[in-house]
């Protein structure tokens, strides 16, 4: 039978998992979905992990297709890594806000006002910035990315303010400029809501995405000693797939978005894991559906294409991101 041909697939259970692993091998494909997915995506995916993580399973992927549950610019990164597979998103018009901040016209303007900067890009950026950047960066490596750029060199960091400004804290460099982007979902997880919970629940411990507009917050009350400075952890969400295997603590305010709860609870289910925002969900990561996997592998959509001139300029740097840093991040 074709791919084509298979139908009505369950989209929960054993018999969606045997069907989407049937449908993949058929294709010989390899189903990969960041930790912000649908729980059923998740379950189904061959692997889950933070961008880096993903982005390293997808240089390495010996299938044929790349089916990346994600959003586009996550699908777009695999291609640039892995330009003679075919790569597939469930959904093309799965975006991101935070990509949407900068385009490639307005970072040229920017290199322009600070000739001889090296541009750091986060992952969460289009093929065209990345094929205007130096170095591509995700929040599990972001530090080490600077660190390994000689300290008297100006820094042009990309596009998330939040994420620069933790940069700019952890490494103590001045001379790293900031773009005023964020992702709406976690620019909404905000440092009154994160204290009021805090402050709820004394003994437990905070996992915050760098992300959050709560980031400083988070730290303000680790250094006002309304938590204990070790139990705030600024982490990306591989990152705290790992804290949460080692955490002693009985329960983890976590300030990112809800999709990584069901990782969470997975990888420690005796921790009372709870959002510090529970209405910080990304859109753009729900489309992603049972039923559009599924049309996905039988139908081969949607098919990622990247400019193959862009795909080159920007190869270089996204290829120095995935051997900087942790290897860890997925599953
Ligand atoms: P990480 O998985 O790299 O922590 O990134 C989070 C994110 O915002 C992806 O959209
Ligand atoms: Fe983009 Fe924010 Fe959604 Fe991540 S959570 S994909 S950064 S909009």
């Amino acid at each position: 039978m074709s791919p084509t041909q298979v139908v009505d697939a369950p989209t929960t259970g054993a018999d969606w998992a045997e069907q989407v692993h049937e449908l993949a091998r058929r294709r010989n494909a390899v189903v990969l979905a960041h930790n912000y997915q649908l729980p059923e995506i998740q379950d189904v995916a061959h692997h889950v992990g933070d961008s880096l993580a993903l982005s390293r399973i997808a240089a390495a992927a010996d299938a044929e297709t790349i089916v990346f549950c994600g959003v586009h610019f996550m699908a777009e990164t695999a291609k640039i890594l892995a330009p003679d597979k075919t790569v597939l998103i469930p959904d093309a018009a799965a975006g991101c806000s935070l990509a949407d901040s900068i385009t490639a016209d307005e970072l040229r303007a920017w290199k322009a006002e600070h000739p001889g900067a090296v541009v750091v890009s986060y992952v969460n950026t289009t093929a065209a910035v990345k094929a205007e950047t130096d170095v591509c960066c995700t929040s599990s490596n972001a530090v080490e990315v600077v660190e390994s750029i000689p300290s008297e060199m100006e820094i042009l960091f990309l596009p998330d303010q939040f994420l620069g400004a933790h940069v700019r804290r952890v490494t103590g460099r001045d001379n790293i400029h900031v773009w005023a982007g964020e992702c709406h979902v976690h620019a909404g997880i905000n440092g009154a809501e994160l204290t009021a919970k805090a402050e709820a629940d004394p003994d437990a411990e905070l996992f915050v995405h760098p992300e959050c507009g709560c980031a400083t917050s988070a730290l303000y009350l680790a250094t006002a000693g309304a938590v204990p400075a070790e139990r705030v952890k600024i982490l990306s969400t591989g990152g705290m797939l790992d804290a949460a295997r080692e955490t002693g603590a009985k329960s983890v305010l976590v300030a990112t978005e809800v999709g990584m709860l069901h990782q969470l609870r997975r990888a420690a289910p005796e921790v009372d894991f709870r959002a510090v925002n529970e209405r910080a969900s990304c859109p753009y990561m729900k489309m992603i559906t049972p039923e559009k996997l599924v049309r996905s592998l039988r139908e081969g959509t949607d098919e990622v294409h990247v400019d193959p001139e862009l795909a080159a300029r920007g190869r270089e740097a996204v290829q120095r991101m995935i051997a900087i840093g942790r290897p860890g991040g997925g599953e």
